[in-house]
């Protein structure tokens, strides 16, 4: 479902260390320097209690939460994002720009138990039930993104930590989420320079924002 809404409402999916944040934020400015109205946020986050409830989903023992609990926690941190910030932002006519949304649950939790996508599905119609107005899915091969984001050293790499194995299944995930949701979804290379992908990102929004 996506509710008619004055802003637009655009997110920025792709696995580990593929360029989304270095994206969202050179995207954000951008949109800024031209007299937009622009909000730049982040799942898990993107509120104070969601922004807590992160610190429990990416620090830590990969074997922490059991998957069931896992879809809880990311479910319950996006609707405190989504009440907080996404929503009223949206409201007042300003671009959303969220690195990472509801696709990453289907994609990461889907890739680690396939047999519960069913349910991360009805949580979201039943919690969420918002969509992105268009969503790029950047693509990376598995092994310069996982060296990309393991360079960081974030101390957050509770989920890079589960190994290039889970981080193929990841592609795999997200090039079906590109066919499963074509009106939205559109694929951007991350391969090259910062700003050979800058680009590509350019092109790709080019004709979509109001
Ligand atoms: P993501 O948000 O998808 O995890 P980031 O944007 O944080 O990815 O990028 C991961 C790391 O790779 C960061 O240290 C960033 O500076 C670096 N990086 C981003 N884009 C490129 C690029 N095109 N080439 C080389 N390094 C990059
Ligand atoms: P993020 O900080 O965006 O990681 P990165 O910058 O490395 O891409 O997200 C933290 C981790 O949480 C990341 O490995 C993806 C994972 N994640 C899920 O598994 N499910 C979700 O619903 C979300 C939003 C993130």
């Amino acid at each position: 479902m996506t509710a008619p809404r004055p802003g637009f409402f655009l997110t920025f999916e792709g696995a580990d260390g593929s360029g989304k944040s270095t994206q969202a934020k050179i995207l954000a400015e951008a949109l800024q320097a031209q007299g937009r109205d622009v909000v730049l946020t982040r799942e898990p986050g993107g509120s104070k209690g969601a922004e807590e409830i992160r610190a429990l989903l990416v620090e830590g023992d990969p074997a922490r939460w059991s998957a069931y609990t896992e879809i809880l926690l990311f479910t319950a941190a996006r609707r405190d994002h989504l009440e907080r910030t996404i929503l009223p932002a949206l409201a007042r006519g300003a671009v959303v720009i969220s690195d990472r949304f509801a696709d990453s649950t289907r994609v990461y939790q889907g890739a680690a138990r396939a047999d519960l996508r069913p349910l991360v599905d009805r949580l979201h119609e039943l919690m969420i039930g918002v969509e992105p107005d268009l969503t790029l899915v950047f693509d990376l091969d598995p092994e310069t993104g996982l060296q990309r984001g393991l360079a960081r050293r974030s101390g957050e790499d509770r989920f890079e930590d589960l190994g290039g194995g889970f981080q193929a299944q990841l592609r795999a995930g997200y090039q079906a989420l590109l066919s499963d949701y074509p009106d939205r979804c559109i694929p951007v290379d991350g391969t090259g320079s910062i700003e050979a992908v800058t680009k590509r990102v350019q092109a790709a929004i080019a004709g979509h924002l109001p």
